[in-house]
């Protein structure tokens, strides 16, 4: 197929305020060679929100919104999709707001694991930790207390989930935001996540939308500031269509189908188009497949072009700013009041912009007379400061009302995380829960605090004292850190043993005097990552590689061949490499700790003393070697616009190591406990009654669209759009109003404007055969095969299990399958001796393969294979079913 693409402005910097051509972009054909990667096919119209059949509480909120929305004139719908520009207010993006209805401006803030740049929030723990837990109640509530701590704090969106990066390259730099290298896993935390945060009344934001597997090179400018000259754009990651469902979009299916308001495309390119203004990824794969009816807002600074990046289905742009950082100039706010005007973005885009904001406004329960107002300013903690702090003229007055968002909720979660989420990989002669021992060592930085507070470096960028955090907008302020020395120090005081600590990583003479002298030594180690826009100790925002840092493998070498009960606690963000001493004699024990916030201390004592029993599990895989893992960073560039080709397809992190038969050190789903489960007494059933043919039902047609035809879909007098006379305009504030010499130029023309091939206004009666509703095809959620297992704890401790389920696919299918794919998951906590039976449900779409060449989501015949346990290698045949 030969299709055109809408390419990054970043190399276009055009234009200044040309009627009509203004804009945009750079419309460029590429025709495909053959290759898969080389382009991205064109989908127009965007769809109008609302049109969904059955979802009751969309089509509701759809009510409200466009009651709503037919009050507003040009310039307030316009200034609902932009932001005021970067610190142009006082959450990280602010919208405009409507004065006329009361209407205030709309807040959204970092981050997926707290509320960043305030006080008195908590330090909740990384998504990664989350995912350890393998708990999906602690998922909920962990999105509720996010989402209660954002509304006491007057924030109207959250920017969290983080469901993408999934974890491709065990080494990039974000990973942890997200819950673990497997969609499954990450649908369902992120979508856990999603109803807590909106039950809370928050819009939740599933982010970043998609192929964001890396930050080197993720923005243009950014690295070029790192001195990679040469760069032109940012990276296009590479992925064909099974892949892109089957494992990057699966997880935003998942929170697109629990509701989530609103989405946040990404700063790279997808197969070779922006993904903000990539028409592909969102009218088509998110608005029609997905059947998303919130609005998708840009990631800061990640749009590149205006009208392209409208009529693609992007609806809020982000700080409100364009191509750089507070310099008032934005490709939405006036340049967007010229588009509809001269006739390039048509009336009803604009109107469904708006209408999917106020519509996931509603949708949570928001409501402008009494939703709270920011009472936080992002740009300083002192009581007063300016309001927009990067302008000579702001206004000054009191900013921070010091609002302590905190409460029970989020204490308990908090906590119980940081329990849940440790994960015992090692554990020979039982050497752990400690017991009958007078002399502790603790050895490592990592073990205690860092002389400058859990505060100490700016967005969290540096790795000093105890990692509870990466770096990065995806980091907040602790309100306190539990190190874990302060709890062990604390448990000596109580119960009387002796505790030597060393808090340094280069002094092996001293860690040997104290772990030679001491019947059991802990070592502290640590491995650190964060987001691209900063250099910690030479890692730029991915990690250089999976070592240690500090010279951990040194440490704990030196510290295991004088103590023969070593102990290695690692905290880390993902996998690191183990190999220079996991085998090493002396080192009995290994915990992981997943940077799980504010409490990380209790939890690494409570199970080191055995107050907890462990119950964390791998959401990623440890390799032996960091050249088994499927794929790498890319860390050099070797073009202007760098290439990642997801050539590994369906086979990241475990389906790799499946396939190629490859041992890991360990396995993902892998964690020991201090007692024993066996599994047994398994059935696998297949529904007599439900259709389990090869394809779903066809998914209804879509509600007829609902155009805003009264007064304000006509377009007003070019003095309409004008500034206001006499309005006091802040020096780089993005306001959607022209000045009058710009408006006198507006010349209508609807046609002027380069629209790509295929370009269409018509909006479909059908949606695609795998949407219809939010989350895809109503008929791909149906169960259609149960699963029963009796779990039992043959231990003498309490403890939690987490059953896994692996499905088989058939080896004689038509396309090619993973070995196995997690398909469930459930944790179970059991007394000793008790049993219990968990019962699982496949889907249709738990079957399915995304068929490329049709469009739908099939189930192939033959043979499946059930596979249940507690990891992705340690599980039992269950059972298996055929389908003819
Ligand atoms: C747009 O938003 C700005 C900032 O909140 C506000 O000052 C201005 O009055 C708004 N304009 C309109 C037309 O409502
Ligand atoms: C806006 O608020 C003011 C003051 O509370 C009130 O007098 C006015 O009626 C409100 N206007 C609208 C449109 O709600
Ligand atoms: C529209 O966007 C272009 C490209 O960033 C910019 O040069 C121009 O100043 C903008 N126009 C207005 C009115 O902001
Ligand atoms: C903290 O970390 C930074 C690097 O990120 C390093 O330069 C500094 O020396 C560290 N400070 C201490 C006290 O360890
Ligand atoms: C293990 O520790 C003992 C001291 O307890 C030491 O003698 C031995 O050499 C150590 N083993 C190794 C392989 O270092
Ligand atoms: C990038 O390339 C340069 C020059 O070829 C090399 O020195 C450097 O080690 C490379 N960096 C990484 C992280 O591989
Ligand atoms: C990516 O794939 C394209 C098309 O198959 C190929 O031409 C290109 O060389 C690949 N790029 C890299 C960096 O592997
Ligand atoms: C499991 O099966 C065995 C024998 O088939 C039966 O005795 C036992 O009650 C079952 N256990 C549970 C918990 O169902
Ligand atoms: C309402 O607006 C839509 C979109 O602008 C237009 O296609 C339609 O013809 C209008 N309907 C009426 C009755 O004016
Ligand atoms: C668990 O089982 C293993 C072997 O099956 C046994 O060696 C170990 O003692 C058991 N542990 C507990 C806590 O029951």
């Amino acid at each position: 197929m030969c299709v055109m693409q809408i390419r990054s402005l970043a190399v276009v910097k055009i234009l200044a305020v040309v009627p009509l051509l203004l804009l945009l972009l750079h419309v460029q054909s590429a025709c495909a060679h053959g290759s898969k990667y080389d382009s991205t096919p064109n989908i127009y119209p965007s769809l109008l929100g609302g049109r969904n059949p059955t979802d009751t509480d969309w089509n509701l909120a759809y009510i409200k919104a466009r009651e709503f929305v037919s009050q507003l004139t040009l310039l307030e719908k316009v200034n609902l999709t932009t932001g005021t520009g970067w610190q142009m207010g006082p959450c990280v993006g602010n919208t405009g707001s409507v004065p006329r209805l009361n209407f205030s401006a709309i807040c959204l803030q970092d981050g997926p694991l707290g509320i960043r740049f305030t006080d008195l929030n908590s330090a909740f723990p990384a998504g990664i930790a989350t995912g350890a837990t393998f708990n999906k109640n602690l998922m909920y509530q962990r999105g509720n207390a996010l989402g209660l701590e954002n509304k006491a704090k007057g924030i109207n969106v959250a920017l969290a989930p983080c469901i993408g990066p999934i974890g491709r390259a065990a080494e990039a730099g974000r990973n942890w935001e997200g819950f673990g290298a497997d969609p499954y896993l990450q649908g369902i935390a992120g979508a856990e996540t999603v109803r807590g945060i909106q039950d809370a009344g928050v819009i939740a934001t599933a982010k970043h939308y998609l192929l964001n597997e890396q930050e080197h090179f993720r923005q243009y400018a950014e690295w070029v500031g790192f001195g990679f000259d040469d760069l032109k754009e940012p990276y296009s990651a590479n992925a064909d269509d099974r892949v892109l469902r089957e494992i990057y979009v699966w997880p935003f299916a998942e929170a697109v189908r629990a509701g989530v308001g609103s989405v946040m495309c990404s700063y790279n390119q997808a197969n070779q188009s922006q993904a903000c203004q990539n028409s592909y990824l969102l009218n088509k794969v998110l608005k029609d497949e997905l059947g998303f009816q919130g609005f998708v807002m840009s990631d800061w600074l990640g749009q590149r072009s205006g009208v392209a990046s409208a009529l693609a289905g992007m609806d809020m742009t982000m700080p409100g700013d364009g191509i750089a950082w507070a310099d008032g100039v934005s490709l939405y706010g006036p340049n967007l009041t010229l588009a509809v005007m001269n006739g390039s973005v048509p009336t009803w885009r604009l109107d469904d912009m708006v209408t999917r904001i106020m519509a996931a406004y509603f949708k949570v329960g928001q409501d402008p007379s009494t939703y709270p107002e920011p009472n936080f300013s992002s740009w300083t903690l002192d009581t007063k400061g300016d309001y927009f702090p990067s302008i000579d003229d702001s206004p000054y007055g009191v900013v921070n009302q010091h609002v302590d968002a905190r409460s029970s909720v989020s204490s308990q979660v908090t906590r119980q995380i940081a329990l849940e989420s440790v994960v015992l990989l090692k554990n020979e002669n039982e050497v752990l829960p400690l017991a009958d021992f007078k002399k502790l060592a603790v050895v490592g930085s990592a073990a205690g605090p860092f002389s400058g507070g859990p505060n100490g470096c700016e967005n969290r960028d540096c790795n000093n004292g105890t990692l509870a955090t990466g770096w990065g907008s995806g980091s907040v302020n602790f309100p306190y850190m539990i190190t874990p020395v302060e709890v062990i120090n604390y448990r000596a005081a109580m119960s009387g043993f002796q505790v030597d600590y060393l808090l340094e990583d280069y002094d092996h003479t001293a860690a040997s005097t104290y772990a030679s002298a001491a019947d059991v030594a802990i070592v502290f180690v640590s491995s650190d990552s964060g987001e691209g826009f900063v250099d910690v100790e030479g890692n730029l925002g991915d990690r250089n590689n999976l070592k240690l840092w500090h010279g951990g493998d040194e440490l704990i070498k030196a510290v295991a061949a004088v103590n023969s009960k070593t102990v290695v606690v690692v905290e880390a963000v993902g996998a690191v490499d183990m190999e220079e001493w996991i085998e090493h004699e002396n080192v009995t024990a290994v915990l992981y700790s997943l940077v799980p916030g504010q409490d990380i201390g209790f939890g690494l004592a409570d199970v080191i003393f055995g107050a907890y029993n462990p119950s964390g599990r791998l959401p990623f895989t440890i390799a032996k070697d960091k050249d088994d893992y499927p794929a790498s960073v890319v860390y050099n560039v070797t073009s202007p616009v760098p290439q990642i080709n997801f050539t590994e397809g369906l086979y990241v992190d475990y389906r790799h190591f499946d396939k190629q038969e490859i041992t890991p050190r360990f396995e993902f789903g892998f964690g020991m406990s201090y007692t024993n489960f066996t599994f047994s007494n398994f059935t696998v059933t297949v529904d007599e009654e439900a259709d389990t043919g090869e394809y779903p039902t066809a998914p209804e047609a879509y509600l007829a669209p609902v155009f805003y035809n009264g007064t304000n879909s006509s377009l007003p007098d070019k003095s309409d759009v004008e500034y206001p006379k006499n309005f006091r305009k802040f020096e780089n504030f993005v306001y959607p109003y022209l000045t009058a010499s710009e408006a006198k130029k507006i010349e209508y023309d609807a046609d002027a404007y380069p629209y790509p091939d295929d370009y269409s206004e018509t909006q479909p009666d059908e949606p695609s055969p795998a949407g219809g509703a939010s989350g895809g095809n109503p008929a791909l959620f149906d169960n259609l095969v149960s699963v029963t297992a009796v779990i039992t704890n043959t231990g003498t401790l309490d403890g939690a299990e987490v059953a896994q389920v692996y499905l088989s696919y058939p080896s004689d299918a038509e396309v090619e399958f993973p070995v196995k794919a997690l398909r469930g998951f459930e944790k179970v906590e059991l007394q000793a001796g008790q049993s219990y039976e968990v019962t699982f449900y496949l889907t249709r779409k738990d079957l399915s393969y995304y068929e490329v060449e049709t469009g739908e989501w099939r189930i192939p015949r033959g043979e499946f294979e059930v596979l249940v346990g507690r990891s992705s290698r340690k599980h039992q045949v269950a059972g298996s079913f055929t389908l003819e």
